[in-house]
């Protein structure tokens, strides 16, 4: 299935044109806002990213919206404040830690920019990154916009990036037909006219994808653009990140359409299609792979069965020899774990 679905995406939809209207010239106010929970190894390569953008200056507001951090993150934005004084950053501190949704919804009321960017304080931009971005935003129809992503850093990081290659072209296509419900806080552009309408949804869960699924509901497109880069490390415990995801991506395909159905004005499009497709994908698919694999296992030793053993060793030779089965493989194994896991916790804060 996923195979299939990859195939006709990147033969059918891939190259089609955006059907949006794109505008190189667009040059809107941009207001990007950061998170920061104990990020002081992060923090001054993220200030100094965002100070390389090929972007107007004047442009570009920046706001750190930290979380009661408990490392030398402040110390840190601080120093690099006093060398880049023309910056205009500001840093908006919360008395207690309550997690990234929550987070980027205070700088809100403050923004100046039509275009609100997150991005994480460990990600990474290309110096393009804003200027490619906005363009898009020239066309009211654009409500999110995400960046393709690459890792920059961690063990995982090979197998992460050949799986990524495959997973932007998903993304990339789905955007062409119409939003794709998988948006990234590497980098997620969002038109500030639809928060003001809709707010943030409010639940537990990836806040990135729950906004990119709830702007597409609503009837706005919520794009990954092939002409916009971001990067991120893999760091931490590569199995607790992967589950976390897994759990909050669960999170969104159980909850965001109902939540748009009731808090918005639900506008039915071809993003439906998409959104049944991967909610497919993302809810039953990896359950299959589990079944499949039992009763496989379950042929082979109990009853010896031949074929079982052909599918198995066929299997396991596209197992060892390729890099994009492999990724795709423990990708189905932490959403299959995931699921556990979301009874015991929803890791809102991590
Ligand atoms: N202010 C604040 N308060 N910021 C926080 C908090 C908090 O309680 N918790 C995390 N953050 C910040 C981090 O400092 C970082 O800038 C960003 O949120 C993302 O956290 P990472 O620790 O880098 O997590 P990730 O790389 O796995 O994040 C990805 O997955 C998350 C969902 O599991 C990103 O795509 C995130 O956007 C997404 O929320
Ligand atoms: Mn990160």
């Amino acid at each position: 299935m996923p195979l299939v679905y990859y195939w006709y995406l990147k033969a059918r939809c891939f190259n089609r044109p955006w059907n949006i209207r794109i505008d190189e010239s667009y040059r809107p106010n941009v207001t990007i806002i950061t998170p920061t929970y104990n990020e002081d190894k992060f923090i001054q390569k993220r200030l100094d990213n965002i100070c390389e953008q090929r972007y107007p200056r004047e442009l570009v507001e920046i706001f750190i919206v930290d979380s009661a951090s408990t490392d030398r993150t402040l110390e840190v934005v601080k120093d690099w404040f006093v060398k880049h004084p023309e910056t205009r950053l500001k840093v908006i501190r919360e008395p207690a830690r309550t997690g990234k949704m929550h987070a980027i919804s205070e700088p809100l009321k403050y923004a100046s920019g039509p275009i609100i960017i997150v991005g994480d304080a460990d990600s990474l931009w290309d110096r393009n990154a804003i200027k490619e971005a906005v363009k898009y935003f020239a066309d009211s129809s654009v409500g999110a916009l995400t960046a393709s992503l690459g890792y920059y850093a961690g063990k995982q990081m090979d197998v992460e990036n050949t799986y990524r290659r495959f997973y932007n072209v998903l993304r990339a296509a789905e955007s062409k037909i119409h939003s794709t419900p998988l948006h990234s806080g590497v980098l997620q552009a969002i038109r500030k006219e639809f928060l003001e309408k809709f707010g943030l949804p409010s639940y537990p869960g990836s806040e990135d994808c729950a906004i990119a699924s709830y702007i597409a509901f609503v009837g706005y497109r919520a794009i990954q653009a092939d002409d916009v880069w971001a990067y991120e490390p893999l760091r931490g415990s590569y199995l607790r990140t992967k589950v976390r995801r897994a759990q909050h991506n669960i999170l969104n395909f159980l909850l965001t359409k109902k939540y748009a159905k009731k808090h918005a004005r639900y506008v039915k499009s071809k993003f439906d299609l998409i959104w049944r497709v991967e909610w497919y994908l993302y809810i039953i698919n990896p359950w299959l792979l589990v079944v499949c694999l039992g009763l496989m296992l379950y042929s082979l030793i109990a009853l010896h069965n031949a074929t079982a053993l052909l599918l198995l060793a066929i299997g396991g030779v596209i197992f060892a020899a390729n890099r994009t089965f492999r990724g795709w493989t423990f990708q189905q194994i932490f959403l299959v774990i995931a699921v556990i896991r979301n009874f015991r916790t929803k890791e809102t804060i991590w």
